[in-house]
């Protein structure tokens, strides 16, 4: 078990681009695998989460050729054999590791299939509630068996079948619910609504509509009409901002750094970070490069004293993934930070709230625990610390750029979870802690097949 050692380093002055974005990448290998013919992806994103879904479309027919690979982790660039819409049994049940967005987007594709497959995942993904998703996937017409110790959690035994279309009201904000929704109903006949809570990101909307499927949007209801073939494109995925989030607090929280993150995902469903950070106090320009499609561009940020804020309800969907991580800048602010309306933090990877107060606690941050959320008293000196991340991903990299702030050691412990979204974090760790300056100290090195 693989663990990173962090002390604090007293400027940050980088430029680089983080890796590929993992929702968007997820959605890059099956609307890729869908299409009716070949898609080359770049930018892929080589995690272990990827990557599964991946070998999912392979195992459902839609081979793949790696061009450019991450040395050590997989492809960044690959080309995709669509099988236009007509997916075959897969031989063997299907791994999703870690991955929620893995899990539940294939089982909305594979209740549309007119054949028996099965999900799994390891111990985590194993205890994330299913139910969220078998129901309308039941109520379309599939008949699906949870397996899992747990009551309603995977395994998945999906006896898929020709599904219907249904009108859903998601009972929680959730992307990955709409997904599976619109991914079922892309086998159903007629429109398939999904109407939404709160706005949720919109990465298969997005994706759906460069692939000229025709699916609309008006406010919180989206609607799809089935039967249509995703028409294969090239596509490049913008780097992605949750990993960004990580270099962006410690940039924003170290008086006069600068930090330039390049070709990232600006899709303003991903980025309300950004104005938390600015709320805050850090000070930062976006520029966006790419503004169709996925928009995606520049973030300059530059460091300045934090102080501490609220977050929106309806902020909350759009920065799900980044609470561990603003928590950390939260504990590095002058005041008072409230996050509340997260109950969703708790069927993450870990339960995020017990995770975060945990390790923030460990670190000598004043914090009060609530069943939604957490508030924290910023603005006392760090302590370095022996931190578990309980195999979360997000949890290892939110408390390793605490570990830049504190005095004396900060011990991650249990880090091989990191490569479920963010593989060469280490390398980047390791160029900023050594408060290097160079973009070509950034670079992952790849190798071209
Ligand atoms: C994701 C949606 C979010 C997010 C996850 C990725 C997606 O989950 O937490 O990391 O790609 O659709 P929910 O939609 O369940 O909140």
């Amino acid at each position: 078990m693989s663990s990173l050692s962090v002390k604090a380093i007293s400027s940050l002055n980088a430029e680089f681009s983080v890796p590929g974005d993992k929702s968007i990448s997820h959605r890059a290998a099956i609307f890729g695998g869908l299409s009716n013919g070949v898609c080359e992806i770049a930018n892929f994103l080589p995690s272990e989460d990827c990557l599964n879904t991946l070998k999912a479309m392979r195992a459902l027919g839609a081979n793949f050729e790696v061009l450019e690979e991450m040395d050590g982790y997989g492809p960044t660039l690959l080309r995709i054999h669509g099988k236009g819409m007509k997916l075959t049994a897969p031989e063997a049940p299907i791994d999703c590791g870690n991955s929620g967005t893995g899990m539940r987007l294939l089982a909305g594709l594979l209740a549309g299939q007119e054949f028996t497959s099965e999900l799994f995942g390891d111990a985590s993904l194993s205890s994330r509630p299913m139910g969220r998703i078998t129901e309308p996937l039941s109520e379309m017409g599939a008949n699906i068996e949870t397996l899992g110790e747990k009551p309603g959690c995977a395994p998945l035994k999906i006896h898929g079948s020709k599904v219907k279309p249904i009108s859903y009201h998601l009972p929680v904000a959730s992307a990955q619910v709409k997904s599976a929704v619109l991914l079922a109903g892309m086998f159903a006949e007629g429109i398939t609504e999904v109407i939404q809570p709160a706005i949720t990101r919109d990465h298969t909307e997005r994706m759906l509509t460069s692939f000229r499927v025709s699916i609309r949007t008006e406010g919180e209801k989206i609607s799809l009409p089935g039967g249509q073939t995703p028409e294969s494109l090239d596509f490049r995925v913008p780097g992605d901002i949750s990993s960004a989030s990580f270099w962006l607090v410690a940039a924003a929280a170290m008086d006069g750094s600068r930090l330039l993150i390049k070709d990232v995902g600006l899709n303003p469903t991903r980025t309300a970070i950004l104005k938390v950070l600015g709320r805050m106090g850090a000070q930062m320009t976006e520029i966006v490069t790419i503004s169709d499609g996925e928009p995606m561009g520049n973030i300059e940020i530059k460091g300045a004293p934090l102080k501490g804020t609220t977050l929106l309800p309806e902020e909350i969907p759009n920065l799900i993934d980044e609470i561990p991580v603003i928590a950390v800048a939260a504990a590095l602010a002058e005041g008072p930070t409230h996050i509340r309306n997260a109950k969703e933090l708790r069927v993450k990877e870990t339960d995020r709230i017990t995770t975060t107060v945990e390790n923030l606690r460990k670190m000598g941050v004043d914090v009060e625990e609530f069943i939604d959320g957490m508030t924290i008293h910023g603005g006392s000196q760090l302590k370095g610390a022996r931190i578990k991340s309980h195999g979360d991903h997000r949890i290892a990299m939110a408390f390793a750029i605490a570990g830049l702030f504190a005095s004396g050691e900060t011990v991650i412990e249990d880090t091989d979870c990191i490569n479920t979204s963010y593989p060469g974090f280490a390398h980047h760790l390791d160029a900023i802690r050594h408060e290097r300056t160079k973009p070509e100290d950034f670079i992952l090195p790849t190798t071209i097949r």
